[in-house]
């Protein structure tokens, strides 16, 4: 199951299992990153936000020297908010600090813009301790410096991360090149039905982030996970990733614990019954508005999620 690709609608092939990265502790990060290609991951997912796509290029480095080819490594990374008006130079600055001509995919982090000329590089403030948010800005310019990217041939491919419903439904009409994939939040706890059915609709590839509930993978205790774990004699953290690819969806799993690096990569095939179990576990979760969404920077803005609505 952890060698399955999925097709984006560029037509390359996208990996159904990958490695994410942030909040890796310095230092390991290299060694996660490095382990997981020699043990059999061809994806791994950075971001200049995580402040550590050194090491992730360091990783990289070390597994290209052990033989592994960098045409068999997808590698995504994302522009941080400061650079939403400057995606260029946001995209050098990754490409030199990961130690690469090209990345397979690059990502629209968040859908707005942080003050390029503020106090901080990555999380600029104002007086009175608040984000410094450029309200005024339209996530479609973004975009289209995005698509400008392509041509250049140092991505290969371009999408979103953390489009709402409403934030694509504004996108799309514009886009000269619709989003490869939309990155979100996505686990039992915040199915995100809205979105996903709409990407599905519209060929945009689902890739998941924090699917365990990210920091302490709180989401490995949820009931019905517990059961099926049980029924398929493997742990939770293996249903609530191959819940995901079993969807036809990609799922980003971070660790830097080369035990569980390696147990992660484990993923099973789940049958539809199996699958409505959860999908009714999450239905009955959002009736009762009880869902949770771990990732949400205090930016200050509306994105269109109706459970931060
Ligand atoms: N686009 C975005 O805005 C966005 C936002 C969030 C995340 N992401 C991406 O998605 C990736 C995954 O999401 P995430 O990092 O939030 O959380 P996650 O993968 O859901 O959970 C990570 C946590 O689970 C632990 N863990 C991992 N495997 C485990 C296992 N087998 N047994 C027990 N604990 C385990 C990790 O600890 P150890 O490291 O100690 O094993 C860590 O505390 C990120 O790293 C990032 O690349 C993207």
């Amino acid at each position: 199951m952890a060698d399955k690709t999925f097709k984006l609608n560029t037509g390359a092939d996208i990996p159904a299992f990958g490695l994410g990265t942030w909040q890796g502790e310095p230092g390991k990060v290299k060694t996660a990153v490095s382990h997981a290609l020699k043990s059999g991951y061809k994806l791994i997912d950075a971001a200049y936000c995580y402040g550590n796509e050194d090491e992730v290029g360091a990783g990289l480095a070390d597994a290209f020297a052990s033989g592994i080819k960098r045409e068999d490594v997808f590698v995504m990374t994302k522009v941080w908010a400061t650079y939403n008006t400057r995606i260029g130079l946001g995209l050098e600055k990754s490409l030199k600090a990961l130690g690469l001509d090209y990345v397979d995919l690059y990502l629209i982090h968040w859908p707005l813009l942080l003050n390029p000329d503020g106090n901080d590089d990555r999380f600029p403030k104002k007086e009175d301790g608040s984000r410094d948010v450029i309200h005024s800005f339209d996530h479609r310019e973004a975009w289209k410096e995005m698509e400008k990217l392509v041509e250049t041939g140092k991505v290969k491919a371009i999408g979103v991360c953390n489009y709402s419903k409403r934030y694509l439904e504004e996108l799309l009409p514009v886009a000269k090149i619709v989003p490869a994939i939309n990155q979100l939040e996505n686990h039992p706890w915040l199915p995100q039905t809205e979105i996903v059915d709409l990407c599905h609709e519209k060929g945009i590839h689902v890739v998941a982030y924090s699917p365990l509930g990210s920091t302490g993978s709180p989401l490995a205790s949820a009931e019905p996970v517990v059961k099926l774990a049980e029924k398929k004699g493997v742990s939770p953290y293996t249903i609530l990733l191959s819940h995901h690819v079993s969807r036809g969806h990609t799922v980003l799993a971070k660790s830097v614990n080369p035990d569980r690096i390696d147990a992660n990569k484990n993923l099973v095939a789940l049958e539809k019954d199996e699958l409505k179990l959860l999908d009714d576990y999450s239905a009955d979760i959002v009736a009762k508005k009880e869902w949770k969404r771990y990732v949400y920077p205090p930016f200050g803005v509306e994105f269109g999620f109706p459970d931060k609505s």
